[in-house]
């Protein structure tokens, strides 16, 4: 009576420690997963450009709201129109490709570093 006493008791012991680590496995896995699945979201949002399309450039074609495309680059240079060195010249490309205009001004050397450091600033995406 005591021998089958002792082992039902090391049987419930044995069901009681299986599950306490089989509980503890499923968690284990869960939490790693998350870490794994933050950094990957972070790597694609990170890689991602903004693409803008030649329709959505156009759209962008006024002295009021203007959008420039340079060498595939599109900036809003909206604000700085008023600023411009070169006055309203860059109104009639709002809306358009201006690469060929801002590289060849001043007799075909094109705009200076400074310039073009500037235009960083207005940067909203790619059209490829
Ligand atoms: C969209 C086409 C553009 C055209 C046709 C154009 C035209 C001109 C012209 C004719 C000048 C010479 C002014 C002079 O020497 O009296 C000039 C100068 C200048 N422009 Fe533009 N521009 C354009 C876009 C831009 C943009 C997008 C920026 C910067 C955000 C910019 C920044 C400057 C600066 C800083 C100068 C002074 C000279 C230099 O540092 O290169 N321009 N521009």
């Amino acid at each position: 009576m005591k021998k089958e006493l002792t082992i039902s008791l090391l049987i419930t012991i044995f069901v009681l420690v299986g599950a306490f680590l089989m509980i503890a496995k499923s968690t284990t896995p869960s939490v790693s997963t998350e870490t794994t699945s933050t950094p990957t979201q972070m790597t694609t949002s990170s890689t991602s450009t903004n693409i803008v399309t030649s329709i959505d450039v156009q759209k962008h074609n006024s002295i009021s709201d203007c959008w420039i495309v340079l060498n595939n680059n599109v900036y809003n240079v909206t604000s700085y129109i008023d600023q411009h060195p070169g006055g309203l010249t860059m109104v009639p490309f709002c809306g358009k490709d201006a690469t060929e205009a801002y590289n060849t001004i001043r007799e075909g050397s094109g705009h200076s570093n400074k310039a073009t450091k500037l235009l960083q600033s207005f940067y909203v995406g790619t059209t490829q």
